[in-house]
């Protein structure tokens, strides 16, 4: 390192830095818990819609029926097919991540939005109904075409969980969407996905924001940072490893010689909780139940193999990814398409974030310290 900077107090991955204030949810790891507008996440949970805790996040207060009824009506009238969407989507590669598909399609629906962009938070709120409607409808044609089947169209009497999986799975009877315990549980994971203060994804649509650049534009950059497996892309991880070790009886020895091999588990850590994280038991709940309803005893000796093997070594604990991965495969979900169902929820989160950050901006801009040559003359390329 140049001796230029080096008593410069560097804070690398601005951990333990505090970057702006927000009033959209605390994180608090020495209770292990974690509110959204004050209010308790296992709370929301038990007693919330995904739409409530939607317009919570957005509006900073729980609806009433009537309000929650109009803010419905205001956003499943974005649930029209477009034709150009599907187009795009089946014109994709097959066998590019489900993520990309997604990245692909925010960017598309930027550049069909007429309305000119303002800052005003109605018309954010505005592309945030779009998105919300849109973006599952995106996702499930995406599992559809990889397997050869037809569209399912939209239903807009049906909540976001069930009008998801009944377009992803169809209505018969083997599908999630037919079961109210099912759709349940998938709509329980989407308010423990919904937001999370400033994680990687949220600061990185605040970063774009602050540039006042448009809310599409903040959506696609947040789902790249999400895709990364140290952050969304780890619920993906967390089943492919489960799906390779097999055998439950394996579990402790695998985590023993990845931690050998200094390799990182997915699905375990966290970069604020270090004594677990909050939203865990209630994941972990639906976990079990769907493992009790879907013949999955297997996943559930896995899961707890696997948490005590990394307990023991390590004292780590396992982070809302680990429970959600199994989850997410025990409802019929290929893994690749995990991470793409963590955007159908923390698209609430990112939206009200950047109404927070239009509202109080400062350009997000911090300094950097130089560790590379000192100041030289250039010599002439005929002379170098
Ligand atoms: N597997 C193995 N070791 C881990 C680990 C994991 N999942 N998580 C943390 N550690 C180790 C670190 O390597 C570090 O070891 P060292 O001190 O010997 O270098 C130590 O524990 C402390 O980690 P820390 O620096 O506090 O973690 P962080 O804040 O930098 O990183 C994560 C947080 C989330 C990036 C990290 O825990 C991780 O990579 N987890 C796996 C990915 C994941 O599940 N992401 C989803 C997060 S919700």
């Amino acid at each position: 390192m140049s001796n230029a900077t080096e008593n410069q107090d560097v804070r690398k991955g601005l951990n333990g830095v505090i970057a702006d204030y927000t009033g959209v949810s605390k994180v608090m790891p020495e209770t292990n818990s974690l509110t959204y507008r004050g209010y308790a996440v296992q709370d929301l949970v038990e007693h919330c819609s995904f739409e409530e805790v939607f317009y919570l996040l957005w509006k900073g207060e729980l609806p009433t029926a009537e309000q929650l009824e109009e803010f419905n009506r205001k956003g499943r009238s974005h649930r029209s097919l477009d034709p150009g969407l599907i187009a795009l989507i089946h014109s994709l590669p097959k066998d590019c991540h489900p993520m990309d598909v997604l990245r692909t399609a925010v960017s598309y629906m930027g550049t069909k939005d007429v309305e000119p962009f303002t800052t005003d938070s109605e018309h954010i709120f505005n592309v945030g109904h779009h998105l919300l409607a849109q973006l599952p409808m995106a996702v499930a044609m995406d599992i559809r075409r990889r397997q050869g089947l037809d569209i399912v169209a939209p239903d807009p009497d049906k909540g976001v969980a069930e009008n998801f999986l009944s377009m992803a799975f169809g209505v018969g009877e083997d599908s999630p969407a037919s079961n109210p315990e099912d759709v349940r549980d998938f709509e329980k994971s989407l308010i423990l996905y919904a937001e999370h203060s400033f994680n990687a994804s949220t600061f990185t649509a605040r970063v774009i924001t602050s540039t006042r650049s448009d809310v599409y534009s903040a959506i696609t950059g947040a789902i790249g940072a999400l895709k990364g497996p140290l952050h969304g892309g780890a619920n993906e991880f967390v089943m492919h490893t489960m799906l390779e070790i097999d055998d439950p009886a394996k579990a402790a020895d695998w985590i023993n010689n990845t931690l050998d091999n200094k390799d990182v588990i997915m699905g375990f850590g966290h970069r604020v909780y270090k004594r677990g994280d909050s939203r865990v038991p209630s994941m972990e709940a639906s976990f079990r139940a769907l493992a009790e309803r879907h013949d999955g005893g297997k996943w559930v000796e896995m899961y707890e193999n696997m948490a005590v093997a990394m307990d023991e070594r390590t004292g780590i604990k396992p982070n809302l990814d680990f429970p959600a991965g199994p989850a997410y495969y025990l409802l019929g979900f290929e893994v690749d398409f995990f991470t793409p169902l963590f955007v159908l929820a923390r698209v609430a989160g990112w939206t009200a974030h950047i109404v927070e950050q239009y509202e109080n901006n400062s350009l997000i801009r911090p300094l950097s310290a130089y560790n590379g040559s000192e100041q030289r003359e250039v010599t002439p390329i005929a002379q170098r």
